[in-house]
């Protein structure tokens, strides 16, 4: 016999580990509606057109693609944001503005399986739709910032790092990279902080095709103590630069405003791999740069224009659960995954069987969670049970207490024994003592 284990790079969430996802989950849900987001879902299956040329070559390699039964070349979804863009311009006219949309959705990537990459990942999506203000873009990385703060996380465990992509542009164009070699060196700054030094000189001349004044130019763009306030003095006379300073300087404002003063920082390396990025940009590390992007996003006002016939500006992002849970569990800060029930139901004899499924699901019916031996087991062996399937109290149901219209509570932490009517267990009003 074959014993299957799941594809590399799949997981299996077993009990303990689902309840890890839904504590991420919850947070994720309860932040995105304190700031007004809708959920919404799309098909986890979609046409592979929709992502080439779209999301650009490094997600495109990792397509999950096939031809279906029906000959259409088909791709799992590798991320939500050409569906969000095909879903919004299908019916953009009807749509409030700006939409304010959020979405959970199950992604696949053919990664090389490693530390923080699988190939099927949980992504929360937030985005904000028609509206060009970078309001909007500060609002996006607010909310991501909120829902790590809500996990727990503080100001010394996480930072934003962020860019535009436009100011780039511009000190990358004054640096000496001619505009058809922008894209190409972006390629190599996405990987600035991966690579060595002298392997990102050899990829800037060997793959953006750049002379070494160039290379130098550029590179003293990014040193560790980049700051706006110096880009203003050293490129004072460039329109551009100013401009996408002046643009940044107001996304910090508002975040400032917003009490997250101590999660972000400037960064001019940060350009995002994903091809459609049309402003700024961020990304959220853990401050010890032990792992990977825990969440990134930006500005990408064309994307909308490229699928459907609506030209909506937007700005968004897309946090997966695998990196957050290892800081999570790095941290101390994951729920520690054990069952929970409200009651367990001990019935001391056969007789009192009928009764303990009526008591049960009349606790039930007042919401509280209730279960009890399938089988008849020694009490001993029951409350072992109860104990281990962490309930917070056990009702006793034996032949004397029934007798006197009553039943035994006991309270798991504490050991402490009361009795109770029947009458409040099974009524349909709320037992006064439980
Ligand atoms: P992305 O940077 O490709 O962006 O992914 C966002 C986040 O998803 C990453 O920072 C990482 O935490 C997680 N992630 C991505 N791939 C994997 C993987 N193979 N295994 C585990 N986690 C992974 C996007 O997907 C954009 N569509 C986000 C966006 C939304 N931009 C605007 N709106």
């Amino acid at each position: 016999m074959t014993n299957h284990v799941s594809l590399p790079g799949f997981r299996d969430f077993y009990p303990h580990d689902l309840a890890v996802r839904s504590h991420i989950m919850t947070a994720w849900r309860d932040v995105a509606r304190r700031y007004g987001f809708e959920e919404y879902d799309g098909p986890p299956l979609e046409q592979l057109e929709l992502y080439i040329e779209k999301s650009g070559e490094e997600i495109v390699r990792q397509l999950y693609n096939f031809e279906d039964k029906g000959g259409r070349a088909v791709a799992l979804r590798p991320e939500m944001t050409p569906t969000l863009a095909r879903m919004v311009g299908a019916r953009a006219g009807s749509l409030r503005k700006p939409i304010r949309w959020f979405s959970v959705p199950q992604l696949f990537r053919y990664e090389r399986t490693q530390r923080g990459r699988l190939r099927e990942h949980y992504q929360w999506n937030v985005d904000i739709i028609g509206e060009d203000d970078i309001a909007a873009d500060a609002e996006v990385l607010a909310v991501a910032l909120d829902a790590l703060r809500t996990l727990g996380l503080g100001a010394g465990d996480i930072v934003a790092r962020y860019n535009d992509r436009r100011l780039l542009e511009a000190l990358l164009l004054h640096a000496g990279v001619a505009p058809d070699r922008l894209l190409a060196t972006y390629a190599v700054i996405d990987k600035i902080g991966r690579d060595s030094m002298d392997r990102s000189r050899a990829r800037f001349a060997e793959e953006a095709g750049l002379v070494d004044t160039a290379i130098d130019a550029v590179l003293a763009l990014f040193g560790a103590d980049a700051a706006l306030a110096d880009l203003r003095v050293s490129h004072a006379s460039n329109e551009d630069v100013m401009l996408g300073i002046e643009r940044l300087e107001r996304y910090e404002q508002r975040l400032h405003a917003l009490g997250l003063s101590d999660f972000i920082r400037f960064d001019p390396s940060i350009v995002r791999g994903l091809a459609y990025y049309t402003g700024t940009v961020f990304e959220i590390f853990d401050r010890r740069g032990e792992l990977r992007a825990i969440c990134g996003g930006g500005r990408y006002d064309r994307l909308l224009a490229s699928v459907s016939s609506a030209d909506l500006p937007a700005a968004g992002f897309g946090m997966g659960d695998v990196v957050l849970t290892e800081l999570l569990r790095d941290r101390n800060l994951l729920p520690d995954g054990r069952q929970f029930v409200d009651t367990y139901i001990i019935a001391l004899s056969e007789t009192e069987q009928p009764l303990m499924l009526q008591v049960a699901q009349s606790l039930r019916a007042r919401g509280e969670s209730v279960m009890y031996a399938l089988r008849s087991a020694a009490v001993g062996k029951q409350i072992k049970d109860a104990d281990a399937r962490g309930a917070a109290r056990v009702i006793l149901l034996g032949p004397e207490e029934v007798e006197r219209g009553m039943a035994t509570v006991r309270l798991m932490a504490t050991g402490e024994q009361h009795d109770v009517s029947l009458d409040s267990l099974t009524s349909d009003r709320i037992a006064a003592t439980s």
